[in-house]
């Protein structure tokens, strides 16, 4: 191991400097009306740049409000969306952090209930809270499992507003600050469901081959690529896999990757599986600690691309582990900083990096310090 852990080293790309390695996941919070930021977001976002995270990424932001998961999920689809970010996006960049932000849409699996109303299509009981079902598009008029909304597939006309839709919410996303941009083309949503065999069945030229599949997702990042500035990074999430027979399969991912290198996308965020039909959070892929690593590993190396690992990524040693064995740049960090927003000084403490507290916001820090002798004394005494 370096003297200093590659974990807390900074990272360049582009003109940006992370200053460090540590990301928080995008988490959709399902709390915004109409797609506006409020409150809660502040909060939930500001306690990582607090955390000191290097990059801050804002929840799945639908790039139309037809494209949202839910009725609560955040929105970028009209100007007065990137404005109700700002607050937060100003107060993550004031505490050193990075902001990035992730374009979806959500294809067949728009208009579901919020998770804690039980994660399937929105239904009777969500139309008495205001939650009412809204007309869907997706890759093909199949809709995700039986009693599942059923989409309209979309025309070449359909997919040309998309790309128009990701260009325009780009183009906000720069105007309030953002730093990094990510296109979503994982978890079932409408760009995994073009990408992956199982659920394009389309004989045009946005399905059939990996050629035709992979299509639309090229032509959003090609063109979100080209509004979005040069200095800026662009990252693309994928399903690695989708873990189920016949599916969309590591290679395909490597094939993708490299595309996407070209198109001129600096990281691959991923993740995996989402595309099942048994139900919309359904994991196809076998779970454990860093279970999606070896998919970072493999598309960086064999796509020569950097990549963000993340899923079950627990504490500094496993995650700086990662780094150093050239499995992935940038380890991603979800549900963990949920249980700890403050999870990146935890673990530059447990890591020996600041017994001093001097990485902590000064407001928390000078006491820190102060109880930390205090109770070493007390405890020594006792
Ligand atoms: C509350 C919650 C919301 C999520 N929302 C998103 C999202 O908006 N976009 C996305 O790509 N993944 C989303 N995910 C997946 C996470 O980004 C992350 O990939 C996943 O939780 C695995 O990492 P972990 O084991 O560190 O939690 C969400 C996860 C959680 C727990």
């Amino acid at each position: 191991m370096p003297a200093f852990p590659l974990l807390f080293s900074p990272l360049h790309i582009r003109d940006t400097q992370l200053p460090n390695r540590i990301v928080i996941s995008p988490m959709c919070q399902y709390s915004a009306n109409d797609g506006l930021a409020n409150e809660w977001h502040f909060a939930h976002l500001a306690k990582f740049a607090m955390g000191r995270a290097g990059l801050v990424f804002i929840e799945a932001s639908a790039v139309t409000a037809q494209g949202r998961i839910t009725h609560g999920d955040l929105g970028i689809w009209s100007d007065a969306h990137a404005d109700a970010l700002r607050p937060a996006i100003e107060f993550i960049q004031g505490q050193g952090s990075k902001v990035a932000l992730q374009l979806g849409h959500a294809g067949r699996k728009a208009s579901m209930q919020r998770p804690w109303f039980g994660n399937g299509p929105v239904g009777a009981d969500d139309a008495s809270r205001g939650d009412v079902a809204w007309p869907i598009f997706g890759a093909t008029a199949e809709p995700l499992d039986d009693g599942w909304l059923e989409p309209q597939a979309m025309t070449a006309g359909d997919i040309a507003h998309l790309t128009e839709a990701f260009v325009a919410a780009a183009r906000r996303a720069d105007t309030a600050g953002v730093d990094v941009l990510e296109v979503h083309g994982a978890h079932g949503y409408l760009i995994q469901t073009f990408l992956s065999p199982l659920s394009n069945t389309r004989n045009d030229g946005y399905g059939g081959d990996l050629k035709g599949r992979m299509r639309l997702a090229l032509e959003v990042t090609e063109a979100v690529r080209a509004a979005w500035p040069e200095g800026k990074p662009l990252f693309f999430r994928v399903s690695s896999v989708d873990g189920i027979e016949n599916g969309w399969e590591i290679e395909d991912s490597i094939a993708l990757a490299g595309e996407l290198k070209a198109l001129g996308v600096d990281v691959i965020d991923c993740s995996s599986g989402g595309n099942s039909p048994k139900g919309a959070t359904n994991s196809s892929v076998g779970r454990g600690l860093g279970f999606q690593v070896p998919f970072a590993s493999s598309i960086r190396e064999k796509a020569g691309i950097m990549t963000q690992a993340v899923g079950l990524i627990i504490d500094g040693a496993q995650a700086e582990d990662i780094l150093q064995s050239g499995d992935a740049d940038l380890i991603a960090i979800g549900r963990e900083a949920l249980a700890d927003p403050f999870w990146p000084l935890h673990q530059a403490q447990a890591m020996g990096l600041d017994d001093e507290f001097a990485m902590w916001p000064e407001q928390y820090g000078w006491w820190l310090e102060r109880r930390s002798h205090g109770l070493k004394k007390i405890l020594a005494a006792e």
